[in-house]
């Protein structure tokens, strides 16, 4: 299903390196893109998108190209799992549940769950892929805690188009430690995709691949352009997910305001973090919580990026009391990995497309872990960072950074499954590979590296 030779690979990798890729439009030159329409002098905003939250369960997701209302009277074609971005998925610890996908794209697709410990079969690897008109039956065990992880598609060579086209949504998996602690729910808590687009001259997201990372000239939140949102006097807890391509996002508030970070991929922390920034690479997510009850009716407040200096999401004052709340000195209890402190096996990122000196080949399995056993593994970066570098079928522990930024942030704390690599920088992790034997992926998460084949195939024995 879905395999492809090697003279296809060079052929698509050219593509990849070449092509701007609209939807079912003539390829434009990025040069001759003309700059979405932006509303400088005019402050008005739109109501930021709120995808639907539903039961993972029973779930029948058909991945099509669409029309998706982007804000302020403009629409783009998307290609989506139903909505942009897709409805949220829950799920709770514990439960068994049952997801079909069909493909009703022009190519292959297969979906991923980013975060979820499922088994080689349903993990959605690019070995999985099926063709147009085909679907795909998902059934799986949710073994772990809460957490907020995400879901995408992953065929090879395709992952870098489909998911800046559109194909992205949340899967929030609840649990009774997370329930213990009251957090803001309902309309308080509030999921937040964050991801950068470039339009054509129709107004439709266009896919612009480079080898060094997608990089759009527009955020979208929520794929909502310009987006605002209204606030009561209270705590909010947001479930942010950098869900670009290649762009990494520094985010804080306008007034400098300290934001609570009380889990990161893998849930939430053993204690909370008071923060005024915090850097996301592609993939990673954050739980925090930010307090408007100062915030006076009519008032705003703004969340940005540092890095690009853009305005992300605006926050409107209701004047309106809200969820007050007190977050607890301690949320969770993280039990340290016992692991060697010998390097068990490193990984060089090299360029846009190799580790170790190999860029990806589907049938190739570049090395097998003992299941169970606590690893040591090392990430350095030589050349062409910023590497978000991501691991299937397990969490890990972060130990150390080196070189670089030289320290393990507070966001990076607790449980992980993407890590930030800058070039020059060695990140030592622990890993631990204790649910599923079989065949999973480590690769880069800035998804033309992906593509272009900075994944490696391993196996859990
Ligand atoms: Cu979010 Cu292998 O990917
Ligand atoms: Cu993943
Ligand atoms: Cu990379």
């Amino acid at each position: 299903m879905g395999k492809k030779g090697a003279g296809n690979h060079i052929t698509r990798r050219e593509f990849i390196k070449s092509a701007a890729i609209g939807i079912g439009l003539a390829a434009t030159s990025p040069l001759t893109l003309a700059a979405p329409k932006t509303k400088r002098t005019r402050p008005s905003r739109n109501k930021l998108k709120i995808p639907k939250t539903i039961s993972a369960n029973n779930h029948l997701m058909v991945a099509s190209p669409t029309i998706s209302d982007i804000g302020g009277g403009r629409s783009s074609k998307v290609l989506a799992y139903k909505s942009f971005p897709a409805p949220t998925l829950t799920a709770r610890s514990g439960e068994t549940v049952s997801i079909k996908l069909r493909n009703k794209l022009q190519q292959e697709t297969i979906t991923h769950w980013h975060g979820m410990m499922v088994d080689t079969p349903n993990d959605g690897g690019p070995q999985e892929a099926i063709l147009p008109g085909e679907s795909y039956g998902y059934q799986f065990e949710i073994n772990q805690r809460a957490a907020f992880n995400w879901y995408h598609p992953h065929p090879h060579m395709l992952t870098g188009e489909q998911v800046n086209l559109g194909m992205a949504g949340g899967f929030i998996i609840r649990d009774a430690e997370e329930d213990a602690l009251q957090l803001p729910t309902g309309k308080y808590e509030i999921p937040l995709i964050i991801r950068d687009a470039a339009f054509d001259g129709h107004g439709n997201l266009m896919y612009v691949p480079d080898p060094q990372g997608f990089f759009g000239n527009t955020p979208l939140v929520n794929g909502t352009l310009s987006p605002t949102q209204a606030v009561d006097r209270g705590v909010y807890r947001f479930r942010a997910l950098n869900g670009a391509n290649a762009r990494v996002f520094r985010i804080g508030l306008s007034n400098n305001q300290q934001m609570t970070l009380i889990g990161n991929d893998g849930g939430l922390l053993a204690q909370p973090s008071n923060l005024t920034t915090i850097t996301l690479g592609p993939a990673e997510r954050l739980d925090l919580l930010i307090d408007f009850t100062a915030l006076n009716a009519g008032a705003t407040l703004m969340l940005r990026d540092f890095d690009s200096g853009w305005d992300l999401l605006e926050f409107v004052g209701t004047g309106l009391n809200g969820y007050a709340y007190q977050t607890p000195p301690n949320l969770s209890v993280i039990d340290p990995l016992d692991g060697p402190t010998d390097v068990t096996r490193n990984f060089e990122f090299f360029g846009h497309n190799l580790i170790n000196g190999q860029s990806f080949e589907m049938d190739r399995i570049d090395f097998q872990v003992p299941f169970g056993v606590v690893e040591r593994w090392q990430f350095y970066a030589f050349t062409a960072g910023p590497h978000p570098i991501h691991v299937h079928g397990a969490s890990f522990q972060v130990m150390s950074r080196q070189g670089g930024r030289n320290r393990v942030f507070d966001w990076e704390r607790g449980w992980k499954d993407t890590i930030l690599l800058q070039s020059q920088e060695t990140v030592d992790v622990l890993i631990r590979f204790d649910r599923h034997r079989g065949r999973f992926l480590l690769h880069c998460h800035n998804l033309e590296h992906e593509d272009m084949g900075m994944m490696s195939n391993f196996e859990v024995v």
